[in-house]
């Protein structure tokens, strides 16, 4: 039988497979079914900066009452904002609440031309080491890819005092209606194609930054799964394939990453974990490598033009 008990932030997980934050985690019915389909750990929905009022923290708060009361796997708290101040108090509030582990979620367009991304990177550094400062238990910092050294940041997030880091979160990007011609919301669910940016950068900071690793978006099957804990994730989190196929979903990759080490003659996943970063590879630089210069000189072999 294979084993794929794991850990992540310190916690013993009796899988890599998390459910990342998302409506289906913002309900206990949701909760419920995400555990009994294997869920190794649920992340809720973010509290937002914008949102305490004292209404919405409250229903949040009771929310992570009554997800550790109901559950056995670990509940991990998510809040949202991007400017240290007061409303950091609502982490220890969520701690209080029981929260297993905490994530802050800093998802933020800054969009003034007047503000350069080293005041952004400040920022949020205080912000980690306030919030830090506020809680005992694990934190991890979840972020957006859209920095020029996500190395670099992620260093520094971890001597401010995260635990782990979530790599990536998605923004979700508004459209335009040429009917209307106004500007429309438009969610679009990720597929696997969008799980080699994570990749990427999990096998370049496996190792490399002393952090727990998981990563998010993209992430809809076994292989999937496999691919990412082979590159050094310790968790892999999913959202769009359970809005698509439901929590159910979950047995399903769990069966195939099970299957997979067996085929493999892998025993547990810690065998899995890390045997393709950067660190491991015999070509290290392939990890890096952006540009298409030498990838076209295979096209069109190299070139997947098809939808798959
Ligand atoms: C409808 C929806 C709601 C989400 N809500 C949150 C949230 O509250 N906090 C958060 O950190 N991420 C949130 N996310 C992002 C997901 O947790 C996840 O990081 C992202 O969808 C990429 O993973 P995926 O490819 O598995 O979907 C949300 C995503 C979706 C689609």
């Amino acid at each position: 039988m294979v084993e794929l008990r794991t850990r992540y932030l310190g916690l013993d997980l009796p899988s890599p497979l998390v459910a990342s934050a998302s409506p289906l985690t913002g309900s206990l019915d949701g909760l419920r079914r995400l555990e009994g389909a294997g869920a190794a750990a649920v992340v809720l929905p973010s509290l937002f900066e914008e949102q305490l009022t004292n209404a919405g923290a409250h229903g949040f708060l009771a929310l992570v009452e009554k997800a550790k009361a109901a559950l056995r796997v670990p509940v991990i708290a998510s809040l949202n904002g991007v400017t240290p101040g007061a409303w950091v108090e609502h982490a220890g509030l969520l701690e209080e609440a029981g929260a297993d582990a905490l994530e802050l979620n800093i998802y933020y367009v800054s969009s003034s031309p007047r503000v350069p991304g080293s005041e952004v990177e400040r920022r949020y550094l205080e912000l980690v080491r306030s919030v830090r400062q506020t809680v005992g238990i694990p934190l991890a910092v979840k972020l957006s890819p859209h920095f020029s050294s996500v190395a670099n940041l992620t260093r520094q997030l971890v001597q401010a005092g995260a635990d782990g880091l979530v790599l990536f979160n998605r923004f979700y990007q508004p459209d335009l209606d040429l009917e209307t011609m106004e500007v429309v919301p438009r969610l679009v669910l990720s597929t696997s194609e969008e799980l080699r940016l994570p990749l990427r950068w999990i096998a370049i900071l496996y190792r490399e930054v002393p952090a727990s690793l998981a990563a998010s978006t993209g992430v809809h099957t076994a292989a999937d799964a496999v691919k990412v804990l082979m590159a050094g994730a310790d968790v892999a989190m999913m959202t769009s394939a359970l809005l698509r196929h439901g929590p159910e979903h979950l047995r399903v990759v769990e069966a195939g990453l099970r299957d997979w080490l067996e085929a493999h003659g892998m025993q547990t996943v810690g065998h899995l974990r890390g045997m393709r970063s950067q660190r491991s590879v015999r070509d290290p630089a392939a990890w890096e490598r952006a540009n298409y210069i030498t990838m076209l000189s295979g096209y069109p072999d190299q070139v997947h033009t098809e939808a798959r």
